[in-house]
């Protein structure tokens, strides 16, 4: 099995991703929100690129079950019902509720994946089910990190280097390519305080100044849940 990893969104547009199981992370806060979600009875989401798309979908749907949710600048978007906070995703706003979201960088890293031939959508809180589904599915691995604004970024690479050393201790025959091994460097190198790279990292860093450092607790929940979504069909959900 091989085990690559898109550092941006923009190298990722450059991969063949056919016959491949990719795994999107935006560990701050996306994929971690997304998960949250799941765990509070969300019926799935439709990941889109902009905050106009957003609204001519929402508006051209037209169903009762329909959400907006995403945020720029951390912050929620106005007239949108939810932002990209995973303690605005409580039960009682998302059970069977379907979300069109729209965030800077996580959604973008989504909707750039999707010529892959299976997608994943991975963070901390559901570190282990992942690699377990990943193993299950046996095929190459690209780890495809949102970064920030087309750059890299510290804690999806992190992540990204959890699921890479987790998987490299399964017996399994591994190959890892440079950047996916540079990974698992930093992830070693940061393992011991997960928390406290989240919050040192400069994303970590601005959500606090914003007044969301309660965020950065729940993202750092390293297996809080079993539950790994998949992209589909322009579509996040549960296969099961
Ligand atoms: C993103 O997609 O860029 C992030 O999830 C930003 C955030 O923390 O809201």
């Amino acid at each position: 099995m091989q085990i690559d990893l898109a550092f941006t969104p923009p190298e990722l547009e450059k991969k063949d991703l056919r016959n491949k199981t990719v795994v999107v992370i935006d560990a701050l806060r996306a994929t971690s929100t997304m998960i949250t979600a799941f765990e509070n009875g969300c019926a799935g989401f439709i990941p889109v690129a902009t905050i106009e798309e957003a609204q001519k979908l929402f508006a051209d749907l037209n169903e009762p079950n329909l959400l907006l949710g995403g945020e720029r600048r951390a912050l929620p978007v106005e007239g949108f019902h939810l932002g990209n906070s995973p303690r605005d995703y409580r039960p009682e706003k998302v059970n069977d509720k379907m979300v069109i979201m729209t965030t800077t960088n996580g959604t973008q890293a989504l909707v750039a994946a999707r010529q892959a031939g299976e997608v994943f959508i991975g963070a901390f809180p559901n570190l282990t089910a992942l690699c377990r589904r990943l193993q299950e599915a046996g095929r190459d691995i690209l780890i495809a990190c949102a970064g920030e604004k087309g750059f890299f970024c510290l804690e999806d690479t992190v992540c990204g280097g959890a699921m890479i050393g987790h998987l490299g201790k399964e017996d399994l025959p591994v190959q890892e390519s440079d950047s996916a091994l540079a990974a698992k460097i930093l992830y070693e190198y940061f393992a011991a305080d997960i928390y406290g790279m989240l919050a040192a990292c400069e994303w970590g860093r601005y959500l606090e100044k914003m007044g969301l450092g309660k965020d950065i607790r729940l993202c750092a929940q390293i297996d809080s849940s079993k539950l790994v979504p998949t992209y589909r069909e322009g579509k996040v959900y549960l296969d099961r």
